[in-house]
């Protein structure tokens, strides 16, 4: 059973109430440039100031582009905000999982799913990470050309598909990607269409749909083969389908029960569906800052070579890979994997001196606020070295939340954070890469922030 969520409708508005934002055009306001190039619409629509109005049909969308303001929906009034109407397409895939939850639900679920995400359970996986960076290229040549982001997607799929559902064989892996790849990009196609034609289409039988209905089926029947299998005879494995079985969810009355096989299925896939791609999209973007800042590729091996030496890298290493670190700070900085996130506001609220009424959507985008030059001089420039504890502590919190923030912050961070340190230590103590130059890397401002036709890369052994 899926749970039925009633939005507040669109508001009607007097526009002179609204924060200041570009011209709108009749009738269509500036819906076809945004679906056109999301970014560049609110790199411009930034310059209207802190809160901006985005007349993209058929919401009331506003642009949040001040930290002060980004704390004020995830912390301040998290209670009066809940997740948009777009996240019903993620429901097609995750059905009731942590990522689509709203209100008390949320907090419930929220509470289930921590522990296994503490930091003393999950270093358990870093021997996983390892393990299987090291391996990895066993395929590669010096001088091969490779896409990077394919690469980087194989790599983290096995490793997510070892240590989500305790599965190792390459084929198991290959099997669930497929399937998965199928309902992302479903998913993807759906997301930025109006609510009412997407439910639309989403019932007819079009081929379309019938591919991703039947990857989703193909999918299910891999994962309650599995919770079956585990029910019959439990193992003491610590792959996180394990423990999700032994957790229990609390009901209103405060009891708590066992997780049902679906239950156990929604929040499998959408650990899955949040963590690989995100990942994967991270290490991508990062080998290619490196590829293009040759002195500080040449740092970052100077500190893998002072560090380690020759023996392969392990989680006690991970403190003293302190410049590997900033790297990867400011990666995700310039390219935020999910580049933005949106909230509606379910009850009234009070926002930078505007009153937002509900079934008002806020949009507040790491890219364009992690790329602002108020918090980060030369904001477009990979530069690992700002990253100093001064340089922190005297960032507003939410100028760099590539985690998000508030009781909504990613459950994964730690888990990711361990898993891209680990597999930029171990292929980086002997891999060089370098940028395709006849390639011009762009990004593809989907669910996540993927780089538009991949990543051609060359390897040099080193
Ligand atoms: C570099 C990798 C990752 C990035 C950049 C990232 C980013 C984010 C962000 C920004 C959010 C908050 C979204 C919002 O507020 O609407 C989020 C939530 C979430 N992330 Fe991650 N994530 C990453 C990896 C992971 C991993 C590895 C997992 C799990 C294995 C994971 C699981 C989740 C879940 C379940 C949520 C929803 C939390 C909630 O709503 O309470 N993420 N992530």
């Amino acid at each position: 059973m899926t749970t039925t969520v009633v939005y507040p409708p669109r508001p009607s508005v007097d526009r002179s109430r609204l924060p200041p934002g570009p011209r709108e055009l009749p009738v269509i306001g500036q819906t076809l440039r945004y679906l056109r190039d999301p970014i560049g619409f609110m790199q411009e629509a930034a310059a209207y100031g802190d809160l901006v109005t985005m007349s993209v049909k058929p919401a009331l969308l506003l642009l949040v582009n001040h930290p002060d303001l980004v704390r004020d929906i995830v912390i301040t009034h998290h209670q009066q905000v809940g997740r948009s109407p777009n996240s019903e397409v993620l429901r097609y895939a995750m059905g009731d999982g942590l990522v689509t939850a709203n209100g008390t639900d949320h907090l419930r679920q929220r509470r289930l799913i921590q522990p296994p995400f503490h930091r003393s359970r999950i270093q358990g996986y870093g021997a996983v990470m390892q393990q299987f960076a090291a391996q990895h290229p066993r395929r590669w040549q010096d001088g091969q050309a490779v896409d990077m982001a394919q690469e980087m997607s194989a790599l983290t799929l096995r490793i997510v598909v070892k240590t989500l559902f305790g599965l190792e064989l390459p084929d198991d892996a290959r099997r669930i990607g497929a399937a998965f790849e199928l309902i992302n990009n479903y998913l993807v196609t759906r997301v930025n269409q109006p609510p009412r034609l997407r439910k639309l289409l989403h019932a007819l039988p079009a081929p379309y749909t019938l591919r991703f209905k039947r990857a989703r089926a193909r999918l299910d029947a891999i994962i309650f083969n599995l919770i079956a299998q585990r029910r019959a005879a439990p193992t003491q494995d610590d792959d996180l389908l394990s423990l999700l079985l032994l957790s229990r969810l609390e009901d209103d009355s405060g009891d708590s029960q066992l997780l049902t096989d679906q239950q156990v299925r929604d929040q499998t896939i959408t650990l899955f569906a949040a963590g690989h791609e995100t990942t994967a999209v991270c290490l991508t973007w990062t080998w290619y800052l490196l590829s293009m800042n040759p002195e500080i590729q040449r740092r970052f091996h100077a500190e893998l070579d002072a560090v380690l030496g020759n023996r392969p890298p392990s989680l006690d290493d991970l403190p003293s890979l302190d410049f590997t670190d900033r790297i990867l700070t400011e990666s995700l900085r310039l390219y935020p994997p999910i580049w933005f996130w949106s909230r509606m506001a379910f009850q009234p609220l009070q926002l930078n001196g505007y009153e937002i009424p509900p079934g008002a959507l806020l949009a507040a985008p790491q890219l364009i606020v992690q790329r602002d030059a108020r918090w980060f001089p030369e904001p477009l420039e990979f530069q690992p070295d700002r990253w100093t504890p001064e340089f922190r502590e005297s960032l507003p919190r939410f100028a760099y939340y590539p985690f998000g923030g508030g009781p909504r912050q990613c459950i994964g961070e730690a888990f990711a954070r361990m898993e891209a340190k680990l597999i930029l230590a171990t292929l980086g103590q002997r891999w060089r890469v370098h940028h395709d130059p006849r390639h011009r890397a762009s990004m593809l401002p989907l669910i996540s922030l993927r780089p538009k036709n991949g990543m051609p890369m060359y390897l040099e052994r080193r």
